[in-house]
């Protein structure tokens, strides 16, 4: 998270260039850097997609994706005119190491960054790097973007990582998570090691419990093929909500280098107590979706919308009860879930303190809060701190619940960045802090793959949850054996 803003003269190739990431997310995320006078004038970004297609066609494509994809606020015209020239596109299947070597000409060697962006499908990666080395295009000094999921066990993300790493050095190799990106994700750095306030309170002594819940209205978007084999826990638990739970868990890095904070995230993966076995029983939900609706509108089962009649066992949505064994949390569970086609869009953290320890207040005072800190990533971005306040009255002495609010919107005003804006350009300028590191992935796979296992050897069927609610009633059940709830409302 170096604040050194600028970036060198680049050659970015981008397989998978034509696909629904490079247009939804890459090239709009360029385009916003474009806007904001970062991109250096030699700055080229080159797609690569099997699709036969001019430079011409490719260029119209992607005009289209930056008018559709880009906020109204900031599409103008002449930067989208200027951003476009920027872009080369090449045909080629990039497995085929004959195929790609059509590339070479296109990447002259004049001193550029290099990058190679693997927007494609996981199995390709590590073929594409295979070919990559054997053209001799992975020139030193050039790194490579995978996105998740890198396998889908411990056992195929070794091999994936073995493939790529015999091609680029680790110090060269950009995984990302893009919850990372985000910019109330970094805020929580901020939040703990830039404030002396809440680190003083950070642990076992005064925090109850932690809730991080990413909930979605959305189901899975004509991806039911990668989803099905997929499922919550693959998607979303292994890689987003490990990252959020690391940034809430880890110890305060030394400094702000890639290497000290990716530390401490490992530290916190290691300390995991493992659920396996019977223990997943009890600290695991996982519930998949039935016919229901959203917002008001009618929307079907997860197998109809996935165009199955016959029964999957895939997980639409987890819960689990996670503990980090180590001297700050020893005894603090943190309750992790996370679900498609739920009640609302949002995601956030709740950090429940302790009540306070002795109670000078009568019963007729009402209801005393404990407190809360709620951060909220998406939407409406902001900090709440939940307090108990008195009641402005002349009468008896009430108690109630209050809220302070830090919406960012309204107080902070700046627009907040997509987080592919942030993470295409740490590439670029080869900042690694945001990006997962092997051993963070390996780590992160140990502790999924038991729970996989003890599903699997379970082998009962995900419990069902109408669409529009807030996931099994298990889950409710999950967190109310350990006298706790989910909270779903701020104050
Ligand atoms: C992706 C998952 O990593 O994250 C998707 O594959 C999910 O299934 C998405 O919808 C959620 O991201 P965001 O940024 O919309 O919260």
């Amino acid at each position: 998270m170096s604040d050194d803003d600028r970036v060198a003269p680049f050659d970015l190739v981008v397989f998978g260039g034509a696909g629904d990431l490079a247009m939804r997310k890459l090239l709009p995320a360029l385009y916003e850097r474009e806007r904001d006078r970062r991109l250096p004038e030699d700055g080229h970004v080159l797609a690569v997609a099997r699709s036969p297609m001019t430079e011409e066609e490719y260029r119209a494509r992607a005009k289209q994706a930056l008018e559709t994809h880009v906020p109204r606020e900031t599409l103008e015209p002449a930067l989208v005119a200027r951003f476009i020239k920027r872009l080369g596109y090449v045909a080629c299947d990039a497995a085929n190491p004959q195929d790609l070597a059509r590339l070479k000409p296109r990447l002259p060697d004049r001193g550029h960054v290099r990058a190679f962006y693997l927007a494609t499908a996981p199995n390709l990666f590590g073929p594409i790097c295979q070919a990559l080395g054997a053209a001799g295009m992975a020139v030193p000094g050039s790194r490579v973007v995978l996105e998740k999921p890198i396998g889908h066990d411990l056992a195929s993300s070794r091999a994936v990582n073995d493939q790529v790493g015999a091609v680029f050095a680790e110090d060269r190799v950009f995984r990302i998570d893009h919850y990372l990106g985000k910019e109330t994700v970094q805020n929580l750095m901020a939040l703990r090691f830039a404030n002396r306030l809440f680190e003083r309170l950070w642990d076992a002594g005064e925090i109850d419990h932690v809730q991080i819940t990413v909930a979605e209205t959305l189901g899975v978007e004509g991806r039911g093929d990668y989803y099905d084999r997929t499922g919550a826990l693959r998607d979303m638990v292994q890689n987003h909500l490990m990252q959020l739970l690391c940034l809430v868990a880890m110890e305060p890095p030394a400094r702000l280098d890639a290497d000290a904070v990716r530390d401490e995230k490992v530290k916190v993966l290691k300390s995991l107590k493992p659920v396996a076995g019977p223990e997943a029983a009890q600290a695991t939900v996982r519930g998949q979706y039935m016919a229901g609706a959203i917002d008001g509108q009618a929307v079907p089962a997860y197998a109809q919308e996935i165009g199955r009649n016959a029964q999957t066992l895939t997980e639409t949505f987890v819960a689990l009860r996670v503990h980090v064994e180590n001297w700050r949390w020893a005894g603090v569970p943190f309750y992790l879930r996370t679900g498609k086609r739920l009640a609302e869009r949002r995601s956030e953290i709740v950090v429940q303190f302790r009540a306070v320890p002795h109670l000078i207040f009568p019963p007729s005072a009402g209801e005393l809060v404990d407190n809360r800190l709620v951060i909220r990533l998406q939407p409406d971005e902001g900090i709440h701190l939940v307090l108990t306040t008195k009641t402005p009255t002349p009468g008896r002495l009430r108690l109630q619940r209050a809220a302070l609010n830090l919406s960012f919107a309204e107080t902070l005003h700046g627009r907040m960045p997509d987080a592919y804006e942030r993470l295409v350009t740490d590439v670029l300028r080869g900042n690694q802090t945001l990006f997962m590191r092997r051993d963070e992935v390996d780590w992160a796979w140990r502790f999924i793959e038991p729970i996989h296992d003890a599903w699997d050897a379970a082998g009962d069927a995900p419990k069902h949850y109408p669409a529009g609610s807030w996931g099994p009633a298990a889950s409710t059940v999950l967190i109310a054996r350990d006298g706790r709830a989910w909270r779903e409302e701020l104050v």
